[in-house]
């Protein structure tokens, strides 16, 4: 079966994180990924994190699966040449250097589309244009700048960075749309086109209800936020706990074990829709008619209450339990789940969003899979390469180089030391 992108050829010049989650998920949708590394080192992610002495890190591995690698010194005159070959017969190429570096190398959108008129220029860069849009940005700066630490948290605890890689990832995947999108309008135009996507852009966008909250402060009170009905409200929005952030209140929820285990919560939303059920099961059919309870209006003015009462009742039985007893009734809720739990869910396995993956150096390891499903272009997941192990494939298959040029990049050191440079083709 051929895949969605069969036909694209990306040039990937990605490093770290947020540019290569892009590739690797349009590596996984079909693409031909040629990922572009300085000889020797590599993506520096390759040697960092490291957990198996000499193998490449889980770090890289998981970023760059289903990709080539091709070593190349983009800095000396062979190595640029070489570059510029390779775009000229490509249809993408995706960087997320700092401000600047690209047009240091020669390679300005300018140039670019003068090697190459139907080709996309993707970037990610920490801001867009303003005040800080030379600055380099990592993960944990994204989402500060974006947002999403300010209203992380406990109101009375240090602003909170969340583990999911919002600013890096979320990004990333903002990045894989903006390409989707040139290439189909590259159909009608026959024209390439600058991508930009600024990871703050990106941060902001997934706190969006938190602008939406910023705005209706100024109406009254967030009735749904924890400071409501006995705290106080400043002039932005506050840290909202574990509050659900919606018209239905919820909240982390202790569960039996949770003195020794950290994750033995369950998320419980009080939806309005199963609030009889939702009484009747924590044992106080009363509520469904007490006029202190039965409105969300009344519940939202004693949020406190009717947690604590909820926790009183889930504390008695596991997580587990707990989900067992009220996905029948459809009142919604979920376990905080670990990792270790995670990685060994059946179910995940089965749908293939874990991932065993064999590789060379370090053995099987495990991974997450394509996050998005598409049944007529299923994605296999193929170990990331070592350093350089396409080298021979892609000037050869790929440029098209004859043995003299081939012997002429190699002499060149553009490739890295020649002996070593293509051992594996
Ligand atoms: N051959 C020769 N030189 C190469 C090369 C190659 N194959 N690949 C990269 N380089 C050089 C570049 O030319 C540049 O050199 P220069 O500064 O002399 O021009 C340098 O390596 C890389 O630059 P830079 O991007 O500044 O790397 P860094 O490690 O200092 O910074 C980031 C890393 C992530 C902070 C920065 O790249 C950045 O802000 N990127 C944009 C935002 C982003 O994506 N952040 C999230 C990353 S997960």
């Amino acid at each position: 079966m051929t895949k969605a992108l069969h036909d694209v050829r990306i040039v990937d010049f990605t490093h770290v994180q947020s540019g290569p989650t892009c590739t690797q998920l349009l590596a996984w949708l079909g693409a031909d990924v040629i990922k572009i590394e300085r000889p020797g080192v590599g993506d520096i992610t390759r040697s960092q994190l490291r957990d198996v002495p000499a193998a490449d890190s889980l770090y890289f591995t998981m970023l760059n699966h289903n990709k080539r690698s091709l070593t190349l010194d983009t800095k000396t005159k062979e190595g640029l040449h070489l570059l510029e070959e390779l775009i000229r017969i490509s249809d993408v190429m995706v960087e997320n250097f700092a401000p600047g570096v690209l047009d240091r190398m020669g390679l300005t959108w300018e140039r670019v589309q003068e090697l190459n008129p139907r080709i996309i220029l993707a970037s990610i860069k920490g801001f867009g244009p303003g005040p800080f849009e030379e600055c380099k940005v990592y993960e944990n700066i994204a989402q500060c700048v974006g947002g999403a630490a300010s209203t992380t948290g406990f109101d009375d605890a240090v602003p909170t960075v969340t583990g999911a890689q919002i600013g890096d990832s979320g990004t990333g995947i903002n990045l894989a749309l903006g390409i989707v999108a040139a290439l189909y309008q590259r159909k009608t135009t026959g024209r390439g086109q600058q991508v930009m996507a600024s990871m703050q852009d990106g941060v902001l966008n997934l706190c969006r209800v938190k602008l939406r909250d910023q705005q209706r402060l100024q109406h009254g009170p967030l009735m749904e936020y924890p400071q409501y009905p006995h705290g106080s409200f400043g002039d932005t929005v506050p840290r909202a706990g574990n509050a659900s952030g919606g018209g239905q209140p919820g909240s982390i929820l202790k569960c039996k074990g949770w003195e020794s285990d950290p994750n033995a919560y369950i998320y419980f939303v009080t939806q309005a829709q199963v609030w009889g059920d939702i009484c009747d099961v924590i044992g106080r059919p009363e509520w469904r008619t007490d006029p202190g309870y039965a409105t969300l209006e009344a519940r939202l003015q004693n949020q406190d209450g009717v947690f604590a009462a909820i926790e009183a009742w889930t504390m008695t039985k596991t997580k587990f339990e707990v989900m067992a007893i009220l996905n029948p009734l459809d009142i919604p809720c979920g376990p905080v789940l670990s990792m270790r739990e995670l990685a060994a869910d059946p179910a995940l396995h089965a749908t293939e969003i874990l991932v065993e993956v064999d590789h060379p150096e370090r053995g099987r390891y495990l991974t997450v899979g394509i996050p998005v499903k598409l049944s007529d272009s299923p994605a296999e997941i193929t170990r990331s390469p070592l350093l350089g192990e396409h080298n021979a494939d892609i000037l050869r298959n790929v440029l098209k180089l004859d043995e003299a040029a081939i012997e002429k990049a190699l002499e060149s050191g553009a490739l890295g030391r020649k002996r070593s440079t293509m051992a594996v083709s």
